[in-house]
């Protein structure tokens, strides 16, 4: 398959590239007494295990007392199959490949189908995704009929391709085959119905859409017709091609998706023997993961950031600054122009999540940069939220801060604006100088170095408690670690952790903050629970990934194991779990096929229906040898889909 070359077809974790000397959030969190979290008031008292201060009781609870979670937990284990509690079934739906658009051209099992046809097919590698009911801009109560919206991060290049990819001395030499794997990536709009029964499906509709790696994008916010945006596709800096490596995701108060671009650098490659800033912080590399620029052509060469011509509107130098933003699609409107937000800021983004918005506050979301030592983010929209009337222009103007969380369980965010006295003072400081906001956004990472902002674990989803209003983000790990401390008594740190905060303000929009451990993930010797016990049988986990709330306030945590601690560690498949902030009781509730990733989840608003997504089943699959088979069985390619889970007597899920 890949012969003497530079192209990876790895799955896309970006090495690091944060370089400041920012103190890391190990340095920070000191080993004596320290507020945390309860019910908004500082705690005296501390219990310690292995030096880790112990977390506070949840809020006072707002919702009904509850017991315990009514489910018994799924065992670790290591099947080829999606396993949940008795009572329950999981049900395999829309797998890449599922024709959904165009001509509707059907999956063919030898992985030959065309480029063409994967533009009309959904794409591979499902993650972030949204039920949109279909009255979402209304009241958004329909639970039986909506849109699903459904991110394709990366590709399985072995596996897309009948052969797989053809590679020749360092070079992709089939142009087709990279279209296809162009077009296996972006998002899927398709329409679904449930049944009476309960059964679902996809609707041949007009509204069902491929949003792919080459779908035309509009540019918005400061960065908009920037110098540094200008190329030879948009000379005027206001447009680009495709949306990349889309992980997980959000979706507004005005019922349209939003798509967020995490390992994008890996598609672009330089040779310039010094890269400009904006390339260089974000870890341009060479040479690209999957070898797409290495096709004559321009649909490629965009992929190669060389300085090639006389300035930058004949080349693609600044194709790399079009990408690492958070993308917004009208899911009901099949011909809009996906736009990207540049007022979000540019990084990794791995998803984004909205404060519970009110009418005449402004809209709050939060965002991590997936990558080692990299940061936690927050915008705050410049106008307020008007319900009917407030659209995407709220998220073009507005205040990008970032994260730093202080060692007495304070927190501050950190605006990263040109025009706050703090930020210039800062760069004076640091020596570092901005023209514009359009160069600070788009030299994000930059600009939250300067302001001192904390260096976080590779921080990756976010969920806003329904009730409290308290963050939760997860930390999924960070093999990187040279040292043990109070907050990540272990050195490396392979496990991975939880964090929460609350807002000093009432509408989010402050720049304080008390912050909190929720709990430490690993095997029962090393973890921690929310109540400040180990783990359990019931419930032990690493590289906590996907997380979401529930309307009445469980939280379901996602994991995103790779490597050996997938293949040999004490915790099985990939797995997803419910915890109960208001009791801290954590329970496993699914645990996936082999070698994949559980990620994405969304509910119908009755909840009988919860959506998850089986990432990557069978990786490390050659094109002929399957590791898993998952969910077509036989000997048939695995492939990655969403997964309908329902309890059997037709109730809420929980
Ligand atoms: Fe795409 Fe950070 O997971
Ligand atoms: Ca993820
Ligand atoms: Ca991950």
């Amino acid at each position: 398959m890949t012969d003497d070359n530079n192209i990876l077809f790895g799955n896309g974790d970006e090495l690091p590239s944060n370089r400041s000397a920012n103190p890391h959030i190990q340095d920070v969190i000191n080993l004596g007494r320290r507020k945390i979290l309860a019910g908004g008031a500082a705690l005296g008292a501390l219990a310690f295990l292995g030096g880790v201060p112990a977390l506070a009781d949840q809020a006072k609870p707002a919702f009904k007392r509850r017991n315990r979670l009514p489910f018994d937990a799924v065992s670790i284990n290591r099947a080829d199959t999606v396993t949940v509690p008795a009572g329950y079934t999981a049900t395999a739906f829309i797998p890449w490949g599922t024709p959904i658009c165009g001509s509707y051209p059907g999956y063919l099992e030898d992985a030959s189908n065309s480029a063409q046809d994967q533009a009309q097919q959904t794409g591979m590698h499902h993650d972030g995704m949204h039920f949109f009911p279909m009255d979402a801009k209304f009241r958004a109560r329909k639970s039986d009929h909506g849109l699903l919206a459904v991110n394709h991060e990366y590709i399985d290049a072995p596996l897309l391709h009948r052969n797989g990819p053809t590679v020749v001395n360092g070079k992709r030499v089939n142009a087709d085959e990279v279209r296809k794997e162009i077009n296996a990536h972006g998002v899927s709009i398709v329409e679904v119905r449930r049944s009476v029964r309960g059964e679902w499906t996809m609707l041949p509709s007009a509204r069902n859409r491929r949003i792919t790696g080459a779908t035309p994008m509009r540019i918005e916010g400061p960065a908009r017709g920037h110098d540094l945006m200008k190329t030879r596709y948009s000379p005027s800096g206001t447009s680009t091609r495709g949306t990349l490596n889309n992980c997980s995701n959000g979706y507004t108060p005005w019922g349209t998706y939003l798509t967020c671009e995490e390992n994008w650098a890996g598609y672009f490659a330089s040779r310039d023997a010094e890269l400009p800033r904006h390339l260089q912080r974000y870890g341009i590399r060479s040479a690209s993961r999957y070898g797409w620029e290495t096709i004559p052509g321009d649909e490629f060469q965009r992929f190669d950031a060389t300085v090639s011509a006389e300035g930058p509107r004949a080349d693609y130098r600044n194709e790399p600054n079009t990408f690492g933003w958070i993308v917004e699609i009208d899911p009901f409107d099949p011909d809009s122009t996906p736009v990207k937000h540049t007022a979000l800021g540019r990084f990794a983004h791995e998803g984004l999540v909205f404060a519970p918005t009110r009418s005449g506050a402004p809209v709050v979301c939060y965002s991590g940069d997936d990558s080692q030592n990299e940061y936690i983010y927050k915008y705050v929209s410049r106008d307020k939220y008007r319900p009917q009337q407030s659209d995407s222009r709220l998220l073009d103007e507005g205040t990008l801060y970032v994260a730093r969380f202080n060692p007495d369980g304070s927190g501050d965010w950190l605006p990263l604006d040109i025009e706050d006295a703090g930020f210039q003072q800062a760069c004076i400081a640091a020596g570092v100088s901005f023209a514009d906001q359009g160069d600070v956004l788009i030299n994000t990472r930059l600009a939250a170095d300067t302001v001192g902002a904390t260096r976080m674990d590779r921080p990756e989803w976010g969920a806003v408690h329904p009730n409290t209003g308290d963050v939760y983000f997860t930390l999924t790990n960070n093999s990187a670690r040279q040292e043990a401390d109070a907050a990540n008594p272990r050195a490396p740190n392979p496990y991975g952790h939880i964090i929460r905060w609350r807002e000093l303000s009432s509408n989010h929009s402050g720049t304080q903050f008390q912050w909190d451990l929720y709990l430490l993930a690993g095997p029962q010797n090393d973890s921690r629970d929310p109540l400040g016990k180990p783990l359990s049988d019931e419930n032990i986990l690493a590289s906590p990934d996907g997380l979401w709330f529930d309307d009445e306030g469980r939280l379901w945590i996602q994991t995103d194991m790779s490597g050996t601690q997938l293949e040999k560690g004490p915790f099985g498949n990939n797995q997803m779990l419910v915890s109960d902030p208001q009791t801290g009781e954590t329970k496993r509730f699914l645990v996936g096929p082999v070698g994949a990733e559980v990620t994405g989840i969304t509910a119908t608003p009755d909840f009988r229906t919860l959506f998850v997504n089986i990432q990557h089943p069978g990786e490390g699959s050659s094109s002929t040898e399957y590791t898993s088979t998952w969910p077509d069985e036989g000997n048939r390619r695995p492939r990655s889909a969403t997964v309908v889970i329902s309890r059997n007597d037709g109730g809420r899920v929980l």
